[in-house]
């Protein structure tokens, strides 16, 4: 039976889930093992992951889909199960991250394009095979005083039309990721400078899946919140909640299917808490949740810290911060439910 794009997607968005992002590259899933000390070896890899994927209640209630990294869409758990099938099995959609990273862009010192179309199609087809049903791709924008400039907002937008154009045809949803970084240089921005350049990406962006053709329902998108610069005095969570809602409202249609945010640097509990307040305090025409790395996973890799005896201890932390996430997509977090745990 062939899925619709549409079901797919709605089932990635549903009410009280989201998407847990463990499509770290060779290169990330290194520096994230040698804050806990360990060596990042196939098999750590494996064990990390099917850690995660293993972990209850989270992945039967709180996460609805999870973003794999090539390797580990191919790999068996250790009683041989493919980790694919314990996703499926946790009632959760296997994606994959599709893109070759964030490359300097030619006659633009210090922005990047994000490269991978090259023989995207016949990828994509190996990966429904293998069970992906939905894919990542990022395109990453800087700011400084000087950037981004639009020759970057215009390529990385114009490579994620075409990557979502092909999704869709191989019968795979798009996550599409245009990443404004919390960092840059000197990392200092106001979130009001935040909210101009994501205004401004939003708009190429869907001016790009317009040409191609995207079709808005099958898709979903993965935003960064408008929040100011790591470097720079802290915005409340209300203040980052409703400028975040005003930019999306101005400039992302109703038909997408969904918006699931990319975490990008905040603590686990920023994240949390400026989701929770989206979804409380604003009738919004689409639903908004989660598809988060660092701050869903970095407590558990803590606790787990590579031990096979922590196990246990380091799902424990991963199903906390699904739940506290779950609560947040629906408005319902409350900081009070951090310490009860
Ligand atoms: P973070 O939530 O850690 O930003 O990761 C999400 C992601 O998939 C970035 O591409």
């Amino acid at each position: 039976m062939v899925e619709k794009l549409q079901d797919i997607a709605a089932a990635m968005v549903a009410r009280g889930k989201g998407i847990l992002a463990a499509d770290e590259s060779s290169g990330t899933i290194k520096k994230r093992f040698d804050t806990i000390g360990l060596t990042s070896t196939e098999d750590a890899r494996r064990d990390y992951r099917e850690m995660l994927f293993r972990a209850e209640p989270a992945m039967s209630q709180r996460i609805s889909g999870v973003i794999l990294y090539d390797e580990t869409l191919r790999q068996k758990a250790g009683d041989g199960t493919p980790l694919v099938e314990l996703i499926r099995n946790a009632g959760a959609v296997p994606g994959i991250k599709v893109d070759m990273g964030a490359k300097p862009l030619a006659g633009y010192p210090g922005e990047t394009v994000t490269e991978g179309l090259d023989g995207l199609r016949e990828r994509l087809a190996e990966y429904y095979e293998l069970g992906a049903r939905f894919a990542k791709w990022r395109g990453v924008i800087s700011i400084s005083n000087d950037l981004p400039t639009k020759g970057a907002i215009h390529a990385n937008a114009h490579a994620l039309a075409r990557y979502a154009a092909l999704c869709q045809e191989a019968g795979i949803v798009p996550i599409v990721e245009p990443e404004i970084l919390m960092d840059g240089t000197p990392g200092d921005h106001s979130i009001d400078r935040c909210y101009e350049v994501t205004d401004a990406v939003l708009k190429a962006v869907f001016a790009e899946l317009d040409l191609a053709r995207v079709a808005l329902d099958g898709m979903v998108l993965k935003p960064n919140m408008v929040i100011d610069g790591k470097n720079a005095r802290k915005a409340s969570v209300e203040e980052v909640a409703e400028k975040t809602v005003k930019c999306l409202k101005a400039n992302v249609p109703s038909d997408v299917a969904g918006i699931a945010f990319l975490s990008g640097g905040q603590s686990d509990e920023e994240a949390t808490a400026h989701l929770s307040a989206m979804n409380a305090a604003n009738d919004l025409p689409w639903p908004v949740t989660f598809s988060y790395g660092r701050a869903l996973q970095a407590a558990a890799l803590k606790a787990w810290g590579g031990r096979s005896e922590n196990v246990a201890t380091g799902q424990r932390a991963f199903s906390h911060r699904a739940e506290m996430n779950g609560l947040a997509a629906i408005g319902n977090w409350k900081r009070e439910l951090e310490t009860a745990a």
